[in-house]
């Protein structure tokens, strides 16, 4: 099995890229790290090059998304390991073929999402300015599928994502790390982008999104609330181009693997502990 060490960045399509660019810098509080080649490489306060991707293309939505693995070994490892499980790779193993990393490949995973593995990412310590609220990290990014048990399976036999709960059988929440969930699955009729969440200091970051981006004509799709698998805050937004995205923060560590029993959820109820149902663009 691979070793996934974390969810670490994600790729948008971006059909306006420089206000898509604008939105994540001066409304959501990423910083800018390079551009090149129609690209946009976003970052938090985390030292990485970049946790977010923008891509100018025709349609918005999910291109890619980046699971990071520990060494250049694993990565090698990795490669031989899902050529024998037939799996599709579009990028065998090799120099990075973008900014950020030292060594990636690429593949396709059963919903025909792009996944990228990677190794060796560049450190930007320097602080990036002043924002309303800078994002910590990326901190989970959840996916439509058309089957949720054989996305489940794949993750975890592939790259040994571990299941911290469940909404009904409806959606899976996995980890690779001992943040509850960095990815989860929710069943729809077609695969595809369902959010991608950003983890803030406290609710007071969250409350000071919520109203510096309404302030600014960016509605609020839900929240805030509270999560029950998961026990994070949140509330989500629409970014330009109808993206979901979330900020998040207080979500369950699971330091003792020995001890967490993973949960079902039973779903309607339970998704907001604060009782505001999602809209429906988030449950159809
Ligand atoms: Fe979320």
């Amino acid at each position: 099995m691979i070793k996934v060490q974390k969810v670490g960045r994600v790729a948008l399509g971006a059909k306006d890229l420089s206000s898509q660019t604008a939105f994540y810098v001066d409304h959501w509080g990423l910083g800018l790290t390079e551009e090149a080649d129609g690209r946009v490489y976003l970052r938090t306060t985390a030292a990485e090059h970049n946790a977010v991707t923008l891509v100018a293309a025709d349609e918005a939505g999910l291109r890619e998304i980046g699971l990071e693995v520990a060494t250049a070994d694993e990565l090698e490892r990795a490669a031989e390991e899902l050529a024998k499980a037939g799996v599709r790779i579009e990028k065998g193993a090799g120099p990075a073929d973008r900014p950020g990393a030292k060594r990636n490949l690429r593949l396709r995973d059963p919903d025909g999402n792009a996944v990228e593995l990677y190794w060796g990412d560049d450190k930007v310590g320097e602080d990036y300015g002043r924002r309303n609220v800078k994002p910590l990290n990326l901190n989970h990014i959840v996916l439509r599928t058309t089957d949720v048990d054989r996305a489940y399976s794949f993750y975890k036999n592939t790259f040994g994502f571990r299941e911290s709960d469940w909404n009904g059988h409806h959606m899976v929440f996995l980890r690779c790390n001992e943040i509850h969930h960095q990815l989860a699955f929710t069943t729809r009729d077609k695969a595809g982008l369902d959010h991608v969440a950003f983890e803030v200091n406290d609710f007071m970051e969250i409350a000071k999104g919520v109203y510096y981006l309404g302030e600014r004509g960016v509605a609020r799709l839900w929240g805030p609330g509270r999560h029950g698998a998961g026990n994070n805050l949140f509330s989500y937004f629409w970014d330009p181009e109808h993206n979901i995205i979330e900020y998040t923060t207080d979500i369950i560590r699971i330091k003792d693997e020995s001890k967490w029993t993973p949960r079902v959820w039973p779903g309607r109820d339970t998704v907001d502990l604060w009782k505001q149902g999602p809209p429906r663009v988030m449950k159809e």
